[in-house]
């Protein structure tokens, strides 16, 4: 570890993904700020009880490390670029912010494919009504919050949330809580939640699986600085960048913060002055609506054709299309490392090997660990999809070695490890939002999918890029026109390969006609400022000169 953080500076969403530290509760409050003054009183009681990155008690402390209590309700805040204005923000530090920032999510939806061929689109009332007025979001609180044994919140997310309304009145609702949010676009917040399932005494545990039924947040970048200790080296193993000679390293800071040096070696441009920049960085908040009747259907529809046509039982069926897709099995193991069926299932008896091992206290864990070989993985051995279809949701949104410029099949040495992807990168920091499936009763129209939370140190280079190239296109997967067959834009007669080995003499299997699977239900970019930073904003004294 190179970098040491000021971890005090830091808000601590960009460092933890809460969801699976403890807080698998969230609600996420959008204000509007319709007095300068009132604007920064309304920051200034806040920041007090600001989340910041500072460690909690944790197997992973190091002696002598300052740690802080674990709070019940992490919250952190962002504002857009029409809240820095409305806060009074001098021009010299809005003219340096990034032009996708300054435009929006909204302005931006024709580049992220947010709109249908009409521009048509289903937001909710509030990102439909986020124009400059009475509606126009200023800024993002996001709650995350411990639960009860019952699957409920604690009772602290309520008394947080009452808090800021009662600060809200407080400044004669100059600064407001803007609603519009869920089926009846009456809310006054978004809620979400890691969807629950009873463990074997029927309590309700959090989980990490999303509505279509995968095991979500495996993947994660990981950055220099961003852990203490051993621990950076160890989760660098499948979340870092991929050196030419094949090693995992932390990537650069300045990719997920403003400041420091990034892949280019480089301190981006910031808006000034430096403190306001530094430690900060951008967040993109999108809701995500999963049709998951069609998933359900489609899966099932699709998977007695591939049944037939390789002659395989139609669980098999379903289960291999699901991961073809995902690019990993649904329980999370990746297709790089069981890339059958019947591998799979090794690998699961393995894991439950393991399991009993660990109970009466034999297992070590080893170089070659299952929990290792969850997340460490590259595609060069595997060109053409084979095993991981080239356009599959992981190979698109992490293409990890895969469009290594000098790589060679079968040439060692011709490796530059990810470099262009290293560029790419974002952290995942949201949640699955609306009941479980079976509550559900797999019906498209309810209000289930996910709240997308992207942190990143530029929206346009990482987020929007993944978005725009590697999700709505297919170019750089070999696939033409098709788009990520999970989360992509399907017009009519959408489609995904699953390539097949020369050897085997048989036809890769084409999935026809896949059905919208994931609808945008809207969302904005947000700065998230430094500690330092929010003061400066509280106070009125950002101070360019
Ligand atoms: C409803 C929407 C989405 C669903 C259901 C979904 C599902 C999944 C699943 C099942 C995984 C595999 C688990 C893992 O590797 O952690 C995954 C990984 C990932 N997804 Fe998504 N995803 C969604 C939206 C998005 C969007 C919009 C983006 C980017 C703009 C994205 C980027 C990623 C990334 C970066 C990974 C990690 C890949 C890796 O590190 O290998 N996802 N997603």
């Amino acid at each position: 570890m190179a970098q040491k953080l000021d971890l005090a500076d830091l808000q601590g969403n960009i460092l933890r993904a809460y969801g699976r530290q403890g807080f698998p509760k969230a609600r996420y409050l959008f204000l509007h700020i319709a007095d300068e003054t009132a604007g920064r009183a309304f920051v200034e009681t806040l920041r007090p009880r600001i989340t910041t990155a500072v460690r909690w008690q944790s197997k992973a402390n190091y002696p002598g490390e300052v740690i802080v209590d674990r709070p019940k309700v992490a919250i952190n805040i962002g504002f857009t670029f029409y809240g820095l204005l409305a806060l009074g923000l001098p021009t010299t530090t809005l003219r340096g912010l990034p032009p996708e920032f300054i435009d929006g999510m909204g302005a931006r939806a024709d580049i992220l494919g947010d709109l249908g061929p009409d521009g048509d689109h289903k937001w909710d009332p509030i990102w439909e009504n986020n124009k400059i007025g009475d509606g126009h979001v200023h800024a993002l609180i996001t709650l995350n919050a411990q639960m009860n044994p019952d699957g409920t919140p604690v009772e602290d997310l309520e008394a947080v949330t009452r808090w800021l309304q009662d600060e809200c009145a407080k400044l004669g609702n100059k600064v407001r809580i803007v609603a519009g949010h869920g089926l009846d676009g009456k809310g006054l917040w978004q809620d979400a939640s890691a969807l629950l399932e009873p463990d074997s005494t029927g309590a309700l545990q959090p989980t990490a699986k999303e509505h279509f039924g995968f095991t979500d947040g495996f993947g994660d970048p990981v950055f220099d600085g961003q852990y203490s200790g051993e621990m950076e080296d160890l989760r660098a193993i499948g979340g870092g960048a991929i050196n030419p000679d094949q090693t995992w390293r932390p990537l650069a800071t300045g990719e997920f913060l403003l400041g420091y040096p990034d892949e280019a070696q480089e301190i981006p441009g910031e808006s000034l002055p430096f403190d306001f920049s530094r430690n900060g960085t951008f967040m993109a908040y999108r809701k995500l609506h999963q049709n998951v009747k069609s998933f359900a259907d489609y899966i099932r529809d699709s998977a007695a054709v591939y049944a037939k046509a390789m002659n395989v039982p139609q669980d098999e069926a379903e289960q291999t299309l699901m991961a073809k897709i995902a690019g990993r099995w649904a329980d999370g193991v990746p297709l790089m490392a069981a890339p059958t069926f019947a591998d799979w299932k090794a690998f699961q008896a393995k894991e439950q090997a393991q399991e009993k091992l660990e109970k009466v206290g034999h297992h070590k864990r080893q170089e070659n660990s299952l929990e290792r070989q969850l997340v460490d993985f590259k595609y060069a051995s595997d060109p053409d999809g084979v095993k991981c279809p080239l356009s599959s949701h992981l190979r698109r949104v992490n293409p990890r070695d895969m469009l290594d410029p000098t790589f060679r099949p079968g040439q060692p040495g011709t490796w530059s490890g990810s470099v262009l992807n290293n560029r790419r990168r974002i952290l995942r920091r949201g949640l699955p939002y609306g009941p479980m499936k079976l509550e559900q009763g797999q019906n498209d129209n309810g209000e289930h999918g996910i709240v997308f939370l992207a942190v990143c140190s530029s929206l346009f280079r990482q987020f929007e890029f993944v978005q725009q190239q590697w999700i709505q296109y297919g170019l750089d997967f070999n696939s033409g026109n098709d788009t990520c067959p999970l989360i992509g834009n399907h017009g009519k007669g959408a489609k995904f390969v699953i390539p097949s080995s020369v050897e085997s003499g048989e036809p890769p299997f084409i999935a026809a006609n896949i059905p919208q699977l994931v609808e945008v239900r809207g969302g904005d970019y947000f700065f998230i400022p430094s500690m330092t930073a929010l003061r400066m904003i509280g106070m009125g004294i950002v101070d360019p000169t």
